[in-house]
């Protein structure tokens, strides 16, 4: 009996890989026959990823150019394809690349906004709308999402991620990829994604980009490499990696990262494309002392294709000639590249007609540009209910550098988003309130104005209005790449604008639209209401109107924690206990303190004797014009098995008197690990809507395996012992439950 079954056993390995085999030699064979077609100069050629539309002709037709990126205009992609696929030996079609961070022509909230919706549906939406408008342009591969957590707003590049969660930046950055990818690439519209920056490229220190990352290994497998591991099991097409160096190797010839946790422990076979120019980079980060070390070491760290720089057009065939780099690596990184273009169908359909393709910022595209703008405002503050406004009897003042600025109103990343496109909120307020009961000042040109002299207009439209919304921020060059702020306060003379403004004695409602966290709870008694737009794209006005109006009930929570002031960076919910936390009870306030207090008198706790040690506004935060409440959190069982999941939940409430919708978190923390663990961590979260009245048990099943960390052996556990358990509105949520896991 037994050889029976070991025969049966044996037949089903055979034929599973004899069907593999025969799945992988429908797509691989065609690729091995072609590569073994290849010159040396045509292989090395597919690695190379040229910029712009002009000047590569003779090198396409030679076979040397595998992607282009940013080639600005459908006629130039076909034309330079036609170059490829007709008069190159081979004809092997070129993949055009392009930023499509947070959409293309129709453009949607920074990613940092649209990860305040805490919506992924919604986020994929989006990208599958980016992905449609961008494939109708020719472009077939974006450089999106970008997956580098964050702690610290002074990094401009903040707003390009989804901030500080690794739960967060998963969720979004796997919806985005499926957005982009579909289940097909070789479906017309689908692109293929890419995450970047491989790795920790958030961790710079200082906020400063490009700068140092220094983060030890568990705190990047517990933290920074999370969202990125869920973007490869989710199939993502290829990774980007990062400009900066962690732990003293630059990102681009990382072998730790590239082949140990790419390939080695991720199994990742996608491909794998540089940064601009960040392979020379290394030489100048004292990697490398030359060109051709650069092309060596990123090479054969595992990183397939060079964007924009010749280190590999320069250096491989010597390398090879050399033996220092085998064919077969130069063949494993050509298959990669050449397979991604066999996956999106470009080898059978390389061109592109626009016709084929729905319109760009059609209504339908818009529509959800303005549901993500909605749900990506966070209500901040809302003194005595002053908002929303009646605009059938309501006189508005509209003053600020943003109430009518459509560039900066798309924010950072937009290249082929058109600001006539955009309706601004005076635009959309105007329509609102009606022409006359609108009255518009800027009072400053631009957010970094220095002068006051724009003051008296908007004074004089403040003294005509009932109620006054203020729209300040940055602009959108104040954010993004390298565009870092070691001041992350309102910029130029907006906190004086505010302050001339109260004068009037009148309601102030402040519209911020920012790149990051911004620094302004100095002013804040000042302004009866807050609400955060982040850069809100296309549909910003509208959106922000309804919110105004009531049409809409904000729902937004915050990606990010916000800093009371910019020293107390880097601040961050997930933080760990400390030996000697501060609590209200043990820190002083400043002014508090007696003169010739001694040594000992103000106790000994982990905080700033000028700005404590909470933020000004936690995690997860917002609020809404009804209001929520949560009772009765309740478990499944108390005493959980190792394998299991353990079952959390809550009862909500709609206690007030809108419709509102609600980002119920779900925070646990581990008591005692075998390295310590965050106070707190995001372990779940979903949007319920909620009619006034309303209750309605919200339950979450986690898996103990969700809760495990990296130990000191470098191994995922999950430790059994005790936990704590939270679900809110935010992460100061105090609805709080035990259990064991055993
Ligand atoms: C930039 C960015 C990267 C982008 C690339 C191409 O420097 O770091 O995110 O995709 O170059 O524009």
């Amino acid at each position: 009996m037994r050889t029976a079954y070991f025969l049966l056993f044996l037949a089903g390995i055979i034929l599973s890989c004899s069907q593999k085999n025969h799945q992988k030699t429908n797509a691989d064979q065609k690729i091995d026959s072609l590569i073994e077609l290849m010159t040396l100069d045509e292989k090395i050629g597919q690695l190379i990823q040229e910029n712009g539309g002009t000047g590569h002709d003779d090198k396409i037709k030679n076979g040397l150019v595998g992607s282009i990126l940013n080639v600005p205009d459908t006629k130039t992609v076909n034309r330079l394809q036609h170059l490829a696929v007709d008069s190159s030996r081979l004809g092997i079609p070129i993949l055009f690349a392009r930023d499509v961070i947070h959409g293309f022509k129709t453009i949607f909230p920074i990613p940092l906004g649209m990860a305040a919706t805490f919506n992924p549906e919604l986020v994929k939406r989006s990208a599958e709308i980016a992905s449609v408008e961008a494939a109708s342009a020719g472009i077939r591969w974006t450089f999106s999402p970008m997956t580098d957590v964050c702690r610290d707003p002074r990094w401009g590049r903040i707003a390009e991620g989804f901030g500080e969660d690794p739960l967060v930046h998963a969720c979004m950055g796997v919806a985005m990829v499926k957005g982009y990818q579909g289940s097909d690439l070789a479906k017309k519209g689908s692109i293929a994604a890419c995450a970047k920056h491989f790795a920790a490229y958030g961790a710079a220190e200082g906020g400063r980009d490009y700068n140092t990352a220094s983060v030890p290994e568990n705190v990047l497998r517990d933290i920074y490499l999370p969202p990125f591991k869920a973007c490869a099991e989710e199939g993502v097409a290829s990774f980007m990696t990062a400009f900066n160096e962690i732990n003293g190797i630059p990102a681009s010839g990382n072998r730790f990262l590239l082949k140990q946790i790419l390939q080695k422990e991720w199994n990742y076979d996608g491909v794998v494309v540089s940064d601009w120019e960040s392979i020379p980079q290394m030489q100048t980060h004292g990697y490398t002392s030359n060109l051709k070390e650069s092309a060596f070491e990123a090479f054969d760290a595992g990183l397939n294709m060079e964007m924009n720089s010749k280190a590999y057009a320069e250096h491989l065939p010597q390398l090879i000639e050399e033996g220092k780099i085998e064919l077969k690596q130069l063949d494993e990184a050509v298959r990669r590249i050449v397979k991604l273009k066999y996956l999106l169908g470009l080898f059978d359909d390389p061109y592109t007609n626009p016709e084929n393709y729905p319109a760009l910022l059609s209504d339908e595209h818009k529509k959800i540009a303005g549901q993500l703008a909605v749900q990506s405002i966070v209500l901040l503050k809302n003194s005595n209910s002053i908002l929303p406004l009646d605009n059938k009897t309501t006189k508005i003042a509209v003053v600020g550098p943003l109430a009518d600025s459509p560039h900066d109103q798309m924010g950072t990343w937009v290249f082929d988003g058109n600001k006539y496109d955009v309706i601004t909120p005076l635009m959309s307020l105007r329509e609102c309130f009606g022409e006359k009961n609108v009255f518009y000042a800027p009072g400053m040109e631009i957010s970094r104005t220095k002068t006051t002299v724009g003051f008296p207009d908007a004074i004089k439209a403040a003294k005509m209005a009932d109620c006054i919304l203020l729209f300040l921020g940055e602009e959108s060059i104040l954010s993004g790449e390298s565009h870092c702020r070691a001041d992350i306060s309102l910029p130029g003379v907006q906190e004086e604008l505010i302050n001339e403004i109260a004068k009037v004695n009148k309601p102030v409602v402040a519209v911020i639209m920012a790149g990051r966290p911004l620094t302004f709870e100095n002013i804040m008694d000042k302004l009866d209401a807050v609400l955060y737009a982040w850069h809100p794209g296309t549909m910003g006005g509208p959106a922000i109107a309804d919110i105004i109006t009531g049409r809409e009930n904000p729902s937004g929570k915050l990606p990010v924690t916000f800093p009371r002031h910019v020293g107390q960076i880097p601040i961050y919910y997930n933080h760990k206990n400390t030996g000697k936390p501060a609590s209200d009870e043990t820190w002083e306030r400043l002014d508090d303190i007696p003169a010739e207090a001694s040594q000992l008198s103000i106790g000994n706790t982990s905080h700033y004797l000028d700005y404590g040690f909470e933020p000004w506004f936690p995690f997860g935060f917002g609020l809404s014009y009804t209001s929520f409440r949560y009772f009765e959190i309740g478990m499944g069982s108390k005493e959980i098995v190792l394998g299991d999941s353990v079952i959390i939940s809550a009862n909500l409430e709609n206690s007030g008197k809108y419709p509102g919708t609600e980002v119920v978190q779900l925070y646990i923390r581990d008591i005692a690990g075998s390295r310590t663990r965050p106070v707190k961590e995001l372990q779940a979260f979903e949007r319920i809507h909620l009619m006034p009245g309303e209750t309605r048990k919200v339950r979450f099943a986690i898996h103990t395996n969700q809760l495990g960390f990296y130990n000191q052996d470098m191994e995922y556990v999950t430790e059994p012992g005790d936990f704590k358990a939270w679900i809110g509105g935010n992460s100061n949520a105090d609805l709080e439950v035990s259990f064991t896991i055993k």
